[in-house]
């Protein structure tokens, strides 16, 4: 510690009377709590006190943090741990034998693919339940940074390019997990659409870019959710760091938007404490003595203001009075496993999205199968980057959910695997040492693909070989030692060929455009399976086990189906089996557009993904570059304002390969009898969902607003509510109402420093996705409506948009 900061505690410490107990912090006596704390204290408890990353002595091993204590005045640490895909903490602990591991949900994208905010929220359910029952408070989730482009490193954790439906689907999470009387930390506030030098980076881009899209879906999470804390980012918002932000963090997030909660920065974002503190950032995560030290320092002489101080250590008791810590809750660390991966089942099934269902190829009868791709074997259910829950206990493989849903599966084929994976990792643990920076910490490289073969050279194992030598019982030592089967005898051992294509992402680090494309082995391994099993009259179906877009059009054709699965969470197998059986009716719809090829939409044009760091220090981000982030080489310019994503291709009516939205299903189903009704700020739309095919299923139903023309530029069409039904029997209806208010209508107008819903006609649309109208109702807004606003994140220098008219 700071000499000059034990000095100061030593004097408070002199000052205080001895005999009296201070008084205790409770929810009415906060004011004099914030009275009695010392400069000292106020100053330890506006950064973290710690992570439980690296040391295996703490309360919690492995969670991201947890608040300074005040015992004398009763208030207790309370402990945050990252999402959002579950509780993150380490599995086991140093002290005892028990296994702390908790539920590994669908990633975001994948519970956002529900479209179904009931789904979302039994996520966030489990989430909430475990972890008051593992004695935690706060989940550091959910994460919902727009998908800007497909490759984005944390696009898993992310849940969409939209931002009504990221906003709508983090509330019904937030509301969930806050249900339990344990907080959420909605993340990362804001413009962190990209991880290379994300410390570093400057996200330029207009007020209106940023307040109708990034901002937006923080907007509404914040306003529908109210999360007891945000979390801000690690980038800089047109040339500031947003954690240093005051505009953002108390005109906009506060005083715009009500927020009530804290603001905590990400994990050692911002570089002057002074400046975090002063902008209403409460705490500053983890910390550093010499943070505390310049923090001491500054309230001292005046420099920083006391009040700031105070409200912000107000706002911090009033949060720590809510938590479970405070209230003494006694965790049962009863995590109620089995019902836990029932649900993840349930809604891991809900997320995949039928892409391609040729001669209703899907639903299949359990048969005979023959999984081809390294990541058929292996499997990925999520946990990626700090968004994972540290391996979970388990995930249910892809093998296990088709065995025990009744599939034979080829056991030749997978011993193959096995031993051909043996000799992969060597190779890939060769080629990561070549790469001493990265060292695939945060992705590893992923294996070629086993291309079956019609002739298969038998290489001996060398351990055959040795234990012939030495007369062992061979049989028994290596186990099944079967002959490798040829491509044609897998195809006539088998009715069905599944490939599996994989995709992995994480933290601190974009994805590369190559991993868009298909490697060659992969590409090679679809033509090689397609022609033979089409020889024979046998079908081939494709799982997608991705997090973003992949290249998918120069292949589709050669195969039956491609249903994308995400990483559908703990329960992977099982649920992929029950959409493969059609036990599940597929539902999901995409959140993000695929398109063509990367580099089809301008922001893709303006997206750091082919750097490589130079140092270890550089890719963790904590080489400070140069103070003015003008002269930093990562200005992240977000020319295509509002044209990112759906927006863009349906705008500038540019093809696509699957658009946002998108999703087929093993029923039909029709729109009838639909109205629109004016309500007292906006209208309802009713109508009614008709099965009309032979089986169960959901229906999504997706209205978008096109605005009057006029006015501000606007793209042909947005998002402004969706709902799913129930799973409808074969002719069964049901009635559904989708409200939007006006304000939901507006866009940002600088010049007004207002939102304005424009007067004029609207057409109001019904769509199976963002590219297929099914039908329009018209609304009339009689005159202009306008909501002023803070004149707030000003671009330092011009930025050349992309414009409708220069098409
Ligand atoms: C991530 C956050 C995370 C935090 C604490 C940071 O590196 O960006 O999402 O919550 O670490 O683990």
């Amino acid at each position: 510690m700071n000499r000059k900061i034990i000095t100061l505690t030593l004097l408070t410490a002199l000052a205080m009377p001895m005999t009296v107990k201070a008084q205790q912090l409770r929810a009415d006596n906060i004011d004099q709590i914030v009275s009695a704390l010392t400069d000292d204290e106020k100053v330890h408890m506006l950064t973290g006190a710690g992570t439980g990353w690296a040391d295996p002595d703490v309360k919690f091993p492995g969670i991201a943090g947890w608040t300074y204590p005040v015992p004398r005045l009763g208030i207790p640490s309370v402990y945050l741990a990252d999402g959002p895909h579950g509780v993150n903490m380490n599995r086991y602990r140093d002290f005892d034998h028990f296994d702390y591991s908790c539920t590994t949900t669908p990633t975001s994208t994948a519970m956002a693919a529900t479209f179904d905010v009931n789904a979302i929220g039994k996520m966030g359910n489990l989430i909430g339940y475990e972890l008051k029952e593992r004695g935690l408070d706060v989940i550091l989730g959910p994460a919902i940074n727009l998908q800007r482009t497909a490759l984005g490193g944390r696009n898993q954790e992310y849940m969409s390019e939209d931002p009504f439906l990221s906003g709508k689907m983090a509330a019904a999470y937030i509301r969930a997990v806050q249900n339990h009387g344990v907080g959420t930390s909605v993340k990362h506030f804001a413009g962190n659409e990209a991880e290379t030098l994300r410390k570093q980076s400057d996200t330029r881009a207009t007020p209106r870019t940023l307040r109708e899209l990034y901002l937006k879906a923080f907007e509404i999470a914040v306003k529908e959710g109210q999360p007891w804390t945000v979390m801000t980012s690690y980038n800089y918002i047109n040339g500031e760091h947003s954690t240093e932000r005051r505009d953002l963090v108390t005109d906009i997030l506060r005083g715009e938007w009500g927020f009530k909660g804290i603001a905590i920065t990400d994990w050692d974002g911002g570089y002057y404490p002074v400046k975090i503190t002063s902008a209403g950032t409460d705490i500053i995560e983890p910390g550093s003595d010499q943070f505390r030290e310049d923090l001491a320092k500054a309230l001292a002489d005046g420099s920083l203001d006391r009040n700031i101080v105070d409200a912000a250590i107000k706002r911090i008791l009033e949060f720590t009075v809510k938590c479970p810590s405070f209230k003494q809750y006694k965790a049962s660390n009863d995590i109620h496993r089995d019902e836990h991966l029932e649900w993840v089942r349930e809604v891991g099934a809900e997320g995949m999205v039928l892409l391609k269902n040729d001669n209703q190829t899907l639903p299949v009868v359990p048969q005979k199968v023959a999984l081809y791709g390294t990541t058929s074997y292996n499997f990925i259910a999520g946990n990626m980057g700090v968004g994972g829950t540290n391996g979970g206990a388990y995930h249910v493989t892809l093998v296990e959910g088709l065995r025990k849903a009744g599939f034979t599966i080829d056991m030749n084929l997978l011993r193959q695997h096995t031993r051909w994976q043996t000799e992969e990792d060597a190779r890939l643990q060769s080629e990561a040492s070549k790469d001493p920076i990265m060292s695939r910490i945060l992705r590893p490289a992923r294996a070629e693909e086993l291309i079956p073969q019609e002739k298969i050279e038998v290489k001996e194992d060398p351990r055959m070989a040795q234990a012939r030598q030495m007369n062992f019982n061979i049989g028994a030592l290596m186990g099944n030692q079967a002959k490798p089967s040829t491509l044609s005898e897998q195809v006539a051992n088998n009715d069905l060929a599944i490939i599996t294509l994989g995709r992995t992402t994480g933290e601190g680090q974009d994805r590369n455009f190559k991993e868009f494309e298909l490697r060659d082995s992969e590409r090679k391994l679809i033509e090689v399976v397609s022609q033979a099993y089409h020889a024979a009259g046998k079908k081939v179906v494709v799982l997608l086990n991705v997090c973003a877009a992949i290249e998918t059009q120069s292949w589709v054709g050669m195969v039956d189906a491609v249903l994308n699965v995400w990483e559908p969470g703990m329960a992977a197998g099982y649920s992929v089996a029950d959409v493969l059986t059609g036990k599940v009716n597929p539902s999901g719809r995409m959140p993000q557009t695929w398109e063509v090829k990367f580099g089809d939409q301008p922001a893709d044009l303006n997206f750091p993904s082919d750097y490589h760091p130079k140092s270890i220090m550089e890719f963790l981000g904590s080489a400070k570059m140069s103070d003015n982030p003008q002269k930093n080489e990562e200005l992240v310019d977000y020319e295509e304002g509002v044209f990112m994503g759906y927006r863009y291709f349906t705008s500038f009516n540019k093809q696509v390969a699957y658009p946002f939205g998108y999703g087929l299903s093993y029923t039909t189903f029709a729109y009838e009898n639909a109205s629109l009704d004016p309500t007292a700020d906006g209208f309802q739309v009713t109508l009614t969902v008709k099965n009309t095919g032979k089986v169960a299923g959901k229906e999504v139903v997706q209205l978008y607003s096109a605005a009057p023309a006029g006015g501000l530029e606007k793209p042909v069409r947005e998002l402004k509510a969706f709902a799913k039904t129930k799973n409808l029997k074969p002719g069964e209806s049901q009635t559904l109402t989708l409200k939007v208010t006006n304000y939901e209508l507006a866009s940002y107008n600088e010049k007004a420093v207002a939102w304005q819903a424009a007067k004029g006609n609207y057409s109001i649309q019904i769509c199976k996705n963002a590219n297929e109208v099914a039908l329009t109702l018209p609304y009339k807004l009689k005159k202009t409506l306008s909501w002023k606003t803070t004149n707030s994140l000003a671009l330092q220098a011009p930025l050349k948009e992309i414009s409708l008219k220069k098409k």
